[in-house]
């Protein structure tokens, strides 16, 4: 499958959530079984020459991409969660993202100090949300060189605040 066909199972929803937003549905590709495999496929032909020791996803949509590729590349899965969701003690970053704000957690004693963290999530849009993943993983003492996404919306600049933020990102498709 090419990467232009990848594209085309992701569909398009305008004024989601809030109105002016176009919105990339990831659940058509989720859907699509040769679709799924391929984009899996993608992602660890990208994350193998990295040498990451542990994949991070963000919640939720992350969760998908991160836990297929963390089972691809033979590493641990780190859940980057949205505010209240861990039992545990946690550490916590505010973000904004394209259509509002949130919280990411994580239990810092998931990480090994020095190790080299993959984020990896559905989408990249402003990047307010990765760059929020690699602050908190680099508060727990993880290296975290690169983020790995499906979409890139480069209208949004996400790829920039994250090359501010000393992170190297690389998506599929546009
Ligand atoms: C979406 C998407 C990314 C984030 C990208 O998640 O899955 O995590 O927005 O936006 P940004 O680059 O502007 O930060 P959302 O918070 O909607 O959560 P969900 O995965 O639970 O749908
Ligand atoms: N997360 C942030 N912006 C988004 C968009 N336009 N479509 C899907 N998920 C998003």
């Amino acid at each position: 499958m090419t990467r232009g066909e990848l594209k085309a199972l992701i569909r398009t929803i305008p004024d989601f959530p809030k109105a002016g937003i176009q919105f990339r549905d990831i659940t058509t590709l989720l859907a699509h079984g040769e679709g799924l495999a391929a984009s899996i496929d993608m992602l660890a032909d990208m994350a193998a020459p990295l040498g990451a020791t542990k994949v991070a996803g963000i919640e939720a949509r992350g969760f998908i991409f991160g836990t297929a590729l963390a089972l691809r590349l033979g590493v641990g899965f780190v859940p980057l969660r949205k505010a209240g969701k861990l039992p545990v003690e946690t550490i916590a970053e505010d973000y904004a993202l394209e259509y509002g704000v949130a919280t990411l957690e994580l239990d810092p004693t998931i990480i090994n100090d020095g190790e080299h963290v993959l984020v990896v999530d559905d989408l990249l849009a402003t990047g307010g949300t990765a760059v929020a993943a690699a602050n908190l993983l680099r508060r727990a003492g993880a290296v975290v060189n690169h983020a790995l996404f499906v979409v890139d919306l480069p209208e949004l600049s996400g790829s920039q605040a994250l090359a501010e933020a000393q992170v190297e990102a690389r998506a599929l498709v546009e």
